[in-house]
């Protein structure tokens, strides 16, 4: 089978395509013949940046070849979207049975790619700032996978504005048609009246605005790979907070709410209320352009490979 890897770090340029054995689930994995596979900024930031090469994994959507031992509620030629922690960039790949779910008939392995855990991470990092019903929300990384979705849940759950900020005004009409009220961009002098909460998928150098963008009592969840230091003292005048939130850890703690999440983003979807935009489908070969494309910042959606 093929599939994508990297051997020393660096630009898109680094990955290849190569010839290997098909992969064995082992004990609480599924073996997925893969229909999708989702391209992240993480995934694209570790090929430029891990101490050493890992396989290229993430989420990942197709029907089961095989369970391993001890997996129950999955069998073959079930459909099925998943984290892979190995190889993802592949036509077929190992899935923890514990992070699959079954994808409803009615949707692709494309949309569950771009769906299911882009939404968790926008409605987990939604959920982390404890919204009080009619406060008002930015979020940075708007037009991202993740932000696409955060966008959209704000909206959903009665927001009373919601600001999506993007890198370029060129995603203006794309970030108004998912529900924004209003649309800035991070080079402009202002980003509008003070919000309640802040959704921060961009972190680094923009951590210092989006903080100061809080109205006094905000909260920012911090929820990006970017980084970025926060002063103490930005936080103390206002009274303002920084939250993180990490999908791994809501896994762990709060399984019940994971899954109840899911159901719910499928439901929306089902019911035409929750739209997950794909901005390119790649074959498999193309995984290069797929990383260039999210490195240049241009993508207005989910960026998907498809084997
Ligand atoms: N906490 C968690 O558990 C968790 C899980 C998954 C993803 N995430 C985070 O969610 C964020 C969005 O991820 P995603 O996969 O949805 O993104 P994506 O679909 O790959 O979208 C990439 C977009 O992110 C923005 N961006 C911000 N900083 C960037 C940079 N340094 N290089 C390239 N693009 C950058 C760009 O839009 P603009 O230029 O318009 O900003 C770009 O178009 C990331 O920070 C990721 O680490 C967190």
């Amino acid at each position: 089978m093929r599939r994508v890897r990297y051997e020393v770090n660096g630009g898109p340029e680094v990955l290849f395509l190569e010839d290997v054995p098909v992969p064995v689930a082992g004990p609480g994995e599924l073996l997925v013949r893969v229909g999708a596979i989702g391209v992240s900024l993480p995934a694209v930031r570790r090929v430029r940046e891990a101490a050493e090469p890992l396989p290229l994994g993430g989420e990942v959507a197709g029907t089961v070849e095989a369970a391993g031992g001890g997996v129950t509620g999955f069998r073959a030629g079930d459909r099925v979207t998943g984290i892979c922690f190995a190889h993802g960039y592949a036509e077929l790949a190992v899935v923890h049975a514990s992070t699959a779910s079954h994808v409803p008939d009615a949707a692709t392995a494309v949309d569950a790619v771009a769906l299911v855990r882009g939404g968790l991470v926008a409605r987990g990092a939604w959920e982390a700032a404890r919204p009080v019903a009619g406060e008002s929300v930015l979020v940075t990384g708007a037009a991202s996978g993740v932000g696409q979705l955060a966008v959209q849940l704000a909206r959903l759950e009665g927001a009373s504005r919601v600001v999506a900020a993007a890198g370029s005004a060129a995603k203006a009409q794309f970030l108004c048609g998912l529900g924004a009220d209003e649309v800035v961009t991070y080079g402009d002098a202002s980003w509008g009246a003070p919000v309640d909460i802040v959704l921060d998928a961009v972190g680094g150098a923009l951590l210092a605005p989006a903080i100061a963008a809080l109205a006094p009592g905000g909260r920012l969840v911090a929820y990006s790979s970017g980084g970025g230091t926060v002063q103490a003292y930005d936080l103390l005048a206002g009274a303002k907070s920084v939250i993180g939130f990490q999908m791994a850890h809501l896994v762990r703690t709060r399984p019940g709410a994971y899954a109840r999440w899911r159901d719910e983003l499928w439901h929306l979807h089902a019911t035409g209320r929750l739209r997950a935009h794909v901005h390119a489908e790649l074959p498999l070969a193309d995984a290069a352009r797929a990383h260039a494309l999210i490195e240049s910042r241009a993508n207005q959606g989910k960026v998907v490979l498809v084997p």
